[in-house]
């Protein structure tokens, strides 16, 4: 992938491939439902490969078509482990590079009449689980962390469990989606409260599958909640497309000058969609076309011109809303007039890779002036001056190949990445997706 820079610009129509969370989620709430779920536009990258492989171990029938996935639930209490996968008596589970699927499914697990080992590759292992396991505990769950060491692998031996009051340290939607799937199955009320609304898609399609989920704003910030449950059943649920894939697709017209192109069937739900404000305050040419008023998730077209950017300020609430795709908006901001400043995202630390660290050293090699805090950095644009070529370690983190394969189009030598598969993690096609739109 050298050949890149100073290509563009970007010019016509795509669709990104289905929401990785969403896509997640369907699959767990299919393969706990009665009857069919049709997942229709799933994304079918590594990650959400991964949860459909752990319940296929424990008896679900998932099968694809075109793009579409079928999955034939087995109930709330019909998981049952496939012998072939049973070593010592406990089923081994492998979540890949997937912290979705790790954290979300140890709440279902920790509910299951077996138990159970999961664990994924090094990255995965590396990445901070005590936010799942502590409240899984006061649930009553047996989780351990096998190497003492509050990561992964797990060991999760399933009990009864019973509902918790939580008020959750970090906005995370993977620890609020954990505590509620084990709510389905626990004695009494769970609820957690998080400092800041994270991603609702949970919440949105445990109502769509005929679970009663209630979220009310709280002095101490948000609380969900969610009540025992008999069953859900099987849906059609249409995946939109990823918000945080359009993300680079985005950064790629705004920062290449004549670029023009419509990203159509984006979802925008408002808790995934901080990249529309903050490329918005950076001055990025953005036009929401369409009502957006899908249930359960909003969805429209992105109307994207080229613009000349400035920097701005990304903290707080706004956080949780594009935490994914701070990356490419570091891309965005060192290609912008002035200064940009990140704060309050010290989660960017335990993503598939420090990205803070990475984002920082891959930036300075492209010639830009970096600071690292550590909860977030400072970045001083370039104001539209070519970045330098170089060679970009990825530390296989999907979203940085991403991010700086955009950045090498305001490049004005060759940019290398030291790995591009690890874009299949969230969008196998990613390279031709770009290129499809480069004239
Ligand atoms: C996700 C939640 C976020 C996000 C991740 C996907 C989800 O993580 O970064 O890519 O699908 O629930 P946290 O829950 O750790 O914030």
């Amino acid at each position: 992938m050298t050949d890149l820079y100073r290509s563009g610009p970007l010019r016509g129509s795509v669709t990104v491939p289905g929401d990785k969370s969403i896509t997640h989620r369907a699959v767990i709430l299919g393969s706990l439902s009665e009857g069919v779920t049709e997942i229709i536009g799933y994304l079918p990258g590594a990650d959400c490969l991964s949860t459909a492989d752990c319940f296929r171990r424990m008896g679900v029938e998932i099968e694809t078509a075109g793009e579409i996935m079928l999955v034939t639930g087995r109930g709330l209490r019909g998981l049952r482990p496939d012998p072939r996968f049973m070593e010592n008596g406990l089923l081994s589970l492998d979540t890949g590079n997937s912290g979705t699927t790790t954290r979300i499914i140890s709440g279902v697990l920790a509910a299951q009449p077996f138990s159970c080992v999961l664990s994924g590759d090094e990255s995965l292992n590396s990445r901070p689980m005590r936010r799942v396991m502590q409240p899984l505990r006061l649930m009553g769950a047996g989780i351990t962390s096998i190497l003492d060491n509050d990561c992964a692998p797990l060991r999760i031996e399933g009990r009864p469990l019973h509902g918790i009051d939580y008020r959750s340290p970090v906005a995370s939607a993977q620890v609020k989606s954990a505590i509620l799937m084990a709510g389905l199955y626990a004695d009494g009320r769970t609820s957690v409260t998080e400092p800041s609304l994270s991603r609702d898609h949970t919440e949105r399609m445990l109502q769509a599958f005929g679970a009663s989920v209630d979220t009310v704003d709280t002095s101490d910030g948000v609380k969900i909640s969610t009540g025992p449950c008999d069953r859900l059943y099987g849906q059609s649920v249409r995946i939109p497309g990823d918000i945080s894939s359009a993300a680079f697709l985005i950064a790629a017209a705004s920062i290449t000058p004549g670029s023009e192109i419509l990203i159509r069937n984006v979802g925008i739900n408002p808790t995934r969609a901080g990249i529309l404000q903050a490329a918005g305050a950076m001055g990025a040419d953005i036009r929401i076309l369409g009502d957006g008023q899908n249930a359960p998730e909003p969805r429209a077209d992105l109307l994207v011109r080229s613009a000349p950017l400035h920097g701005t300020v990304i903290e707080g609430r706004m956080i949780p809303t594009l935490i994914d795709e701070l990356p490419v908006i570091a891309v965005m901001a060192a290609c912008a007039e002035g200064t940009t400043v990140i704060r309050d995202a010290a989660e960017l630390r335990v993503k598939e890779s420090d990205r803070i660290a990475v984002i920082t050293e891959n930036l300075r090699t492209m010639g830009v002036d970096v600071t690292p805090a550590p909860d977030g950095m400072v970045i001083e644009g370039l104001g539209g001056a070519p970045l330098r070529g170089g060679q970009i370690h990825t530390h296989g983190d999907h979203r940085i190949a991403m991010s700086f394969a955009v950045a090498s189009l305001a490049a004005d030598s060759p940019v290398k990445l030291d790995d591009e598969s690890c874009v299949a993690v969230s969008w196998p096609s990613f390279f031709r997706g770009l290129r499809s739109l480069l004239t």
